[in-house]
């Protein structure tokens, strides 16, 4: 498949005198294996201009879905730093499959130029058996960079190779353990981030790669002792290897697809120990509306009657008392008040002179004595006795 090259003369981005190129690259990806693309001097070839750029210059990438701000979900990109190569890496699923366009731009960080390239992804179905046989490896002596390039993966691969029942091995995933929630490790040298490697085969793995992955393996793990490798390391010094996080998937037996439901007719099969509740008879509430309301109302009647009838009718008024009095008491009581009536009267139409009581008895000023005045007809008589 070599990569076919046509090249479209496009208007100049940033220095104006047609720096920008797009080029055209067709790749065909497979479905569940990874695809990786390099992206360097060697595939930017020509950057800017008919110029090769020696590779010491600096260069961005830029990449995404024509017609979209970014990469499609399967497609990932990294790149180190501008002096490294860029990568887009991915493994596309079966929806993926058919025609992608991806544009990338090429940035010289040195003249600022910029030339664009579309790949032209045809994903597709691969050939050859099935792999349901696969593992995932966590390297933790790589970054993902250093084995996404071809021959640190077949290295990877040959190495591997000494683990498993002989067979073909392929590479299904790379991901970086920083994308899987892994730590930046701290900038000391010989950390690295972490890779996980998805390798798959049509061979069964072996008796060495089941022990390593077995619960018994992982329980010592956890508590801090080395896993069950009971066979050579044989990517040991390449390679480092987290035999904790070994993880090992077999599709050779097909799970059971998921039964869809059937919609029935709605009607339940017969249940003999199934009971219905008897239909309830009719009831008739009526008396029952009526006692609970009529009774206190009843009730509430007859205390407000007998309460008028304490009010009204047993009500002692003046003249039973009147009656009830003796004669002479009643002759006796008429006269004290009939008398104070008439005094009270009097009182009313006469110039009564101040109370004997509230005289002075003698003059402050000159000092005469008056005699008390008794006089009977001014002596004031005590009116209100009640
Ligand atoms: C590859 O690995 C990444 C990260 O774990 C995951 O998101 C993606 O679904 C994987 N791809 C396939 C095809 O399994
Ligand atoms: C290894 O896997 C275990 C779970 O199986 C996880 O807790 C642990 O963080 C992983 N280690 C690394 C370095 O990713």
């Amino acid at each position: 498949m070599a990569p076919v090259l046509i090249w479209i003369p496009l208007v100049g981005l940033l220095t104006g005198l047609g720096s920008i190129k797009a080029q055209q690259t067709t790749l065909h990806p497979l479905v569940g294996r990874i695809f990786v693309h390099t992206l360097n001097h060697e595939t930017f070839q020509h950057l800017p201009e008919h110029v090769a750029v020696p590779p010491t210059v600096p260069i961005t990438y830029h990449a995404h879905l024509q017609g979209h701000p970014d990469l499609p979900r399967w497609l990932r990109y990294t790149q180190r730093s501008p002096h490294h190569p860029g990568f887009l890496y991915g493994t596309p699923t079966p929806e993926d499959r058919g025609r992608q366009i991806i544009e990338v731009i090429a940035y010289n960080r040195d003249s600022f130029n910029t030339t664009q390239q579309r790949l032209v992804l045809f994903t597709g179905n691969p050939e050859g058996p099935l792999l349901p046989y696969q593992a995932e490896f966590l390297v933790c002596s790589h970054d993902v960079e250093e084995v996404l390039p071809s021959a640190p993966a077949s290295r990877f691969l040959t190495a591997l190779r000494g683990l498993w029942e002989p067979g073909e091995l392929q590479l299904l995933n790379i991901t970086s353990a920083l994308d899987r929630g892994g730590r930046v490790p701290l900038p000391i040298e010989g950390r690295k981030e972490g890779v996980y490697i998805k390798v798959g085969s049509a061979s069964p793995f072996s008796t060495c790669l089941k022990m390593v992955a077995s619960p018994d393996s992982h329980a010592r793990c956890v508590q801090g002792q080395p896993p069950l490798l009971s066979c050579y390391d044989t990517l040991a010094p390449h390679f480092r290897v987290d035999w904790c996080n070994v993880s090992l998937v077999d599709k050779s037996v097909p799970e059971p697809a998921d039964e869809l439901p059937t919609p029935g007719d709605g009607i339940l099969e017969h249940d003999p120990f199934f009971c219905p509740p008897t239909e309830a008879a009719a009831r008739d509430f009526l008396t029952d509306a009526l006692v609970t309301l009529l009774v206190p109302l009843l009730l509430a009647l007859l205390l407000a009657l007998l309460l008028a009838y304490i009010m009204c009718c047993r009500r002692e008024g003046r003249l039973k008392r009147d009656l009830a009095t003796s004669d002479i008491q009643m002759v006796h009581h008429c006269t004290i008040r009939g008398n104070t009536q008439e005094l009270r009267h009097m009182a009313a139409s006469r110039q009564v002179p101040r109370p004997l009581s509230t005289l002075p008895m003698f003059n402050v000023r000159t000092g005469e004595r008056l005699p008390p005045q008794v006089d009977g007809a001014q002596v004031p008589l005590i009116l209100d006795q009640h």
